[in-house]
C-alpha cells in the first residue's frame, strides 16, 4: 500500500471527542519510549508528523491521523513510564483502557516491544488484558537496528516461549527498525489486507 497522504486529525484525552466517522483505525501502544511515534513517521514517510523523543513521557495524548482519506494511525501515550507521578499514572492508565474498551472502530492494536529486551511483565500484563476483552492485536518488535540478525533470531525465540506459557499460539508479530526503515512494507501490507476485509 502507497502512503499517499498523511493528516493529523486531533489530540484530546476523552475518548468521547475522538473522530467519529467510521474509519478503520489502528492503534499503536507499549511502553513509553518503545518508538511509537517514531513508528508513525516511518509508515506515514514524514519527519515529524507524531512527535518523538529520547526522553520517554513525550506523547501525552490520544492523537489521531488521517491516512489516505479513509483510515486511521492513532498514536497514544506510553505506559509504565516510572517519572510520571502516580496520580499522571492512573489518568493515562484509565484513558488507556477506556480507548481500547469503547473504540468500536479499532480493527487491531500493535503492541510495541524493544526487540532488546526480556519479556517485560507490563507488556505480557497488557496482551494478557487485550486477550481478555477480546481486543485483536499484533506484536511489533522495535528498534531491531539495535541487534545483529542472530541476537533478533534469539530474541524473538525467547519472547515467543514466554508468549507460549499463557497463549495458544504467538500472535503475528512484525520486527522493524525507524531508522533503517525495516518492516515497513509488511506492516502496511497487513493493515491493507484488513481495511479490505472489514466491514464497519
Ligand atoms: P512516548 O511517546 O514517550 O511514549 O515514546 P514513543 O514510544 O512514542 O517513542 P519515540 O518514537 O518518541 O522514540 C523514543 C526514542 O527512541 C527516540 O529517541 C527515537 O529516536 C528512538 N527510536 C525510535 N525508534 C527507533 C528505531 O527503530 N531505532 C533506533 N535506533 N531508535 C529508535
Ligand atoms: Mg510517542
Amino acid at each position: 500500500m502507497d502512503i499517499k497522504s498523511a493528516e493529523f486529525v486531533m489530540s484530546n484525552s476523552e475518548i468521547a471527542k475522538c473522530p467519529k466517522a467510521l474509519l478503520p483505525e489502528y492503534a499503536f501502544i507499549g511502553r513509553s519510549n518503545v518508538g511509537k511515534s517514531s513508528l508513525i513517521n516511518m509508515l506515514t514517510n514524514r519527519k515529524s508528523l507524531a512527535k518523538t523523543s529520547g526522553r520517554p513521557g513525550k506523547t501525552q495524548l490520544i492523537n489521531h491521523f488521517l491516512i489516505n482519506k479513509n483510515w486511521h494511525l492513532v498514536d497514544l501515550p506510553g505506559y509504565g513510564y516510572a517519572r510520571v507521578s502516580k496520580s499522571s499514572k492512573k489518568t493515562f492508565q484509565k484513558f488507556i483502557t477506556q480507548y481500547f474498551s469503547l473504540r468500536e472502530q479499532l480493527v487491531c492494536a500493535f503492541v510495541l516491544v524493544d526487540i532488546r529486551h526480556e519479556p517485560q511483565p507490563i507488556d505480557l500484563e497488557f496482551m494478557q488484558w487485550l486477550g481478555e476483552n477480546g481486543i485483536p492485536f499484533s506484536i511489533i518488535f522495535t528498534k531491531a537496528d539495535k541487534l545483529k540478525p542472530k541476537a533478533t533470531e534469539r530474541h524473538i525465540d525467547t519472547y515467543q516461549n514466554v508468549m507460549l506459557e499463557t497463549w495458544e499460539e504467538m500472535p503475528k508479530y512484525f520486527i522493524t527498525s525507524s531508522s533503517k526503515n525495516t518492516g515497513k512494507e509488511e506492516l502496511l501490507a497487513y493493515i491493507d489486507e484488513l481495511n479490505s476485509n472489514i466491514k464497519l
